[in-house]
């Protein structure tokens, strides 16, 4: 079933313009330009004091993404942490908090007790699960499924985009409901994502490019991954990808952190990432970039055109990703980290659907 994919992983990172435009159909309405909920997905936004995301992995980033826009649009409160911490820490939850549960398998046993704290705690619970028949779908109040269809490889690609595409979703409507967003705004954003499958394309054509810095990328022992804003998560989850299928040691670092600690480790031998399209953060980042070059850093940018003009600094590799309403970037920007890990792990001939020590449900705690 890989058809003429030689993993499962380029076959789901090339699947993502049709999952992501399959999803983002179910949570969009053509006639008004504006964002639906599936049937039985009913929450009441309006009354929310707060809102409680976790997840783990990929998932858990996708959460991560998720406060930005939610805490954006909708003006809640956000508060996210893993699952692993979450069900221990006894946490104090509002009475009229939303517990979203985010996992593409819906049987991750951390995110599961989660739910349960959630839900004994008063919280009403909705999940952002790709596997409707799975525990997590059938103990929350609602669900809001993914439509990535299965997925095999390991590591996540497909479900994680399709996890920001109703995420994105969900916080629209949210603003909408809380008078926080008007229907204008509303509509560019609904139409800012329904541009993204398209852009997909057209950033998978820069996969040979990619796919030319797997040789040099191969032969780092560590590689730190820079991002800002909604792009930190990119960070986060380009260097997931990057160490879960090639074993090499990777970073995803708060671009204003870089100061703060992980400066230490930059020279030559350090590849340096740095996930930064055009937006209202992308000045700040640039110039966390050029204290990276000033230390004979080795940059990778992976920005858009406007980018790649002002970056004005000698970088390794520049990828020039399509232009994107900034509030979508990441759903778009995890192609190019997504590919970037899966040829350097071929190069390195790992068994990029299979990584080892890793299960694709973790069922254990
Ligand atoms: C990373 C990856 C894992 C999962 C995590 C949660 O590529 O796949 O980090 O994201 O194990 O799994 P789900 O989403 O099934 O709860």
């Amino acid at each position: 079933e890989k058809g003429n994919y030689r993993h499962f992983m380029a076959k789901e990172i090339h699947e993502q313009p049709e999952v992501v435009g399959r999803t983002l159909a179910a949570y969009t309405d053509m006639a008004s330009g504006l964002s639906r909920l599936p049937d039985g997905v009913d929450v009441d936004w309006k009354a929310l004091s707060r809102i409680t995301i976790t997840a783990c992995g990929t998932a858990y980033y996708a959460g991560l993404v998720a406060k930005y826009w939610f805490e954006r649009f909708a003006r809640i409160p956000v508060e996210i942490d893993v699952a692993s911490e979450f069900r221990y820490r006894d946490a104090p939850l509002d009475e009229n908090g939303l517990m979203i549960v985010i996992s593409q398998s819906g049987e991750t046993a951390d995110t599961l007790a989660g739910l349960r704290y959630a839900k004994e705690h008063g919280q009403r619970v909705l999940s952002v699960v790709n596997v409707p028949t799975s525990s997590i779908a059938r103990e929350s109040h609602a669900v809001a499924q993914t439509l990535a269809g299965p997925e095999i490889g390991v590591a996540s690609t497909k479900a994680f985009t399709c996890q920001l595409t109703v995420l994105f979703a969900l916080a629209l409507q949210a603003g909408r409901a809380r008078g926080s967003l008007s229907e204008p705004n509303e509509r560019a954003m609904v139409d800012a994502l329904v541009s993204v499958p398209g852009l997909m394309n057209e950033a998978i054509r820069h996969e040979a490019a990619i796919k030319a810095l797997a040789r040099d990328l191969s032969k780092a022992r560590d590689v730190l991954y820079l991002g800002r804003g909604p792009s930190y998560p990119m960070a986060l989850e380009g260097a997931l990808k990057l160490k879960e299928i090639s074993y090499i040691h990777a970073e995803g670092y708060a671009a204003g952190e870089l100061k703060h600690g992980p400066i230490a480790l930059i020279d030559e031998s350090v590849p340096v990432i740095v996930v930064a399209p055009h937006d209202e953060v992308f000045e700040k980042t640039i110039s966390n970039m050029q204290e990276v070059a000033a230390r004979g850093g080795r940059i990778i940018l992976i920005t858009d055109q406007k980018g790649a003009e002002e970056a004005g600094i000698e970088t390794m590799a520049t990828i020039v990703m399509p232009d994107v309403a900034p509030m979508v970037a990441p759903i778009l920007y995890a192609l190019p980290v997504q590919m970037l890990a899966y040829h350097t792990a071929v190069f390195m001939g790992k068994d990029v659907d299979q990584p080892r020590n890793l299960a694709k449900s973790v069922t254990v705690e």
